[in-house]
């Protein structure tokens, strides 16, 4: 089989991208009420016009209680025309457009959501300083057809795909880990079990759109965090998805935003600036006498997802998205030739929207982003890279 070419057309379900390269989630913090602004729409028509065949609005929330914050996005009526507006002007550039959706589960901030985070048995978030409640059946199965009701609206915002949410220890990939799962009744215990919530919602999800729009998600290869969920039971929950037949592909990921946040990322991690963003002074004071502790870091290396996600590349057949330190062609390169039907890109977009016409026109082109994490605080205020951008 020959090696595709990244940069041209290629079939995503029952949509044609212009290219292989898709604009990875980073909550764009550019929703005060928890409605689309122009700042939001400005964001995602510079990120198309440099040349993505699809971007990625996030996070959009399927329930209020469902927010890492209060003025995040959350998928409801009053949406719509905001996000019909978003999408008519990334299609005017020649993108497509994906909706992240998703429960943050016990990432929520339940402080500022004003409602109790939800997770799949009780625990303590530091970041909230609140505990959260363990989810009912009647939560598990409200939130399941919230996603499935998401999607209807994203069709309805005018969007190509929308990308379901199972990583980072949010709702359904805290259901995945042992760690964060303690549940003894059918969504706890074992594999089976603990997988039964991605798989309802990725069914469920297909079942309201069927093939009008594309259906990705984004899975964690592993959560980062010793007796948590890891490879070698991704790769069944990979295989189980593919079966069921609900996705037309899959993201690779990483990490635990409540237990190993910088484990998605490598790098450098920005403990003062995030200190710096904290709302509460007792939090803000912790992150700062125990943030170099709690947040683990790990060196930045270019495609640092790339050697735990072969193992799933030889498990599945289904398209996969190669995701984490993908920023120029030759990694582009190294992706498809490894079989990746797409490769995701976060920060090298957030400091270059334009990095992909660039590369097009150069294929030497080098990525200006240094890795310093300093992007990730921003998402509390409004997410930028703050090399280009201190606004
Ligand atoms: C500022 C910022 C915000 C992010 N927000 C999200 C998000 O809302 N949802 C998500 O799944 N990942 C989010 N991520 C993670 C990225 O999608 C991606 O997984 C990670 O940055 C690794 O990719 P990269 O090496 O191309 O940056 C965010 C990343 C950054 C830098
Ligand atoms: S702040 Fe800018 S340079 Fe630093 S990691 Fe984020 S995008 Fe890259």
């Amino acid at each position: 089989m020959t090696t595709p070419d990244v940069l041209a057309p290629a079939e995503l379900g029952p949509i044609t991208l212009r290219n292989r390269i898709i604009k990875s989630a980073t909550f764009e913090g550019r929703t005060p009420n928890a409605l689309v602004t122009e700042d939001l729409i400005d964001f995602h028509r510079q990120v198309a016009a440099g040349g993505v065949g699809m971007t990625t609005v996030a996070y959009c929330a399927v329930a209020p209680e469902g927010r890492t914050e209060y003025g995040q996005l959350w998928m409801r009526p009053d949406v719509v025309p905001g996000l019909r507006r978003l999408t008519d002007a990334v299609h005017a550039e020649g993108a497509a457009v994906s909706a992240q959706i998703g429960h943050a589960g016990p990432v929520a901030n339940a402080k500022s959501n004003g409602l109790p985070a939800l997770a799949p048995s009780t625990s303590f978030n530091p970041m909230s300083m609140k505990v959260t409640k363990a989810a009912t059946l009647g939560d598990i199965e409200r939130i399941t057809a919230a996603h499935a009701d998401a999607a209807k609206l994203a069709i309805e915002g005018g969007f190509d795909a929308v990308e379901i949410h199972f990583g980072h220890n949010y709702f359904a990939s805290s259901f995945l880990s042992r760690k964060t799962n303690h549940r003894t009744d059918s969504y706890g215990g074992s594999l089976e079990n603990r997988a039964r919530i991605v798989r309802e919602t990725a069914r469920a999800v297909r079942e309201a759109v069927g093939d009008r729009i594309a259906i990705l998600a984004k899975l964690n290869i592993d959560d980062g965090v010793p007796g948590g969920f890891w490879v070698d039971e991704a790769i069944q929950v990979a295989q189980w998805l593919e079966a069921d037949g609900g996705l037309d592909a899959l993201e690779l990921t990483m990490g635990s935003s409540l237990l190993n946040p910088m484990y998605l990322f490598r790098g450098d991690a920005p403990v003062h600036e995030f200190a710096k963003a904290m709302d509460q002074p007792l939090v803000r004071m912790g992150v700062k006498m125990i943030g170099k502790q709690f947040i683990r870091t790990y060196p930045y290396e270019p495609l640092f997802m790339l050697e735990s996600a072969r193992q799933i590349r030889a498990a599945v057949a289904m398209p996969l998205v190669l995701l984490g330190g993908v920023t120029d062609k030759a990694g582009m390169d190294t992706a498809m030739a490894e079989g990746f039907e797409f490769v995701a890109m976060a920060r090298a977009l957030l400091r270059e929207p334009d990095l992909i016409n660039r590369i097009a026109a150069d294929e030497r082109t080098r990525s200006l982003c240094i890795h310093c994490n300093k992007c990730m605080p921003t998402i509390f205020t409004r997410a930028r890279c703050v090399l280009v951008d201190r606004a």
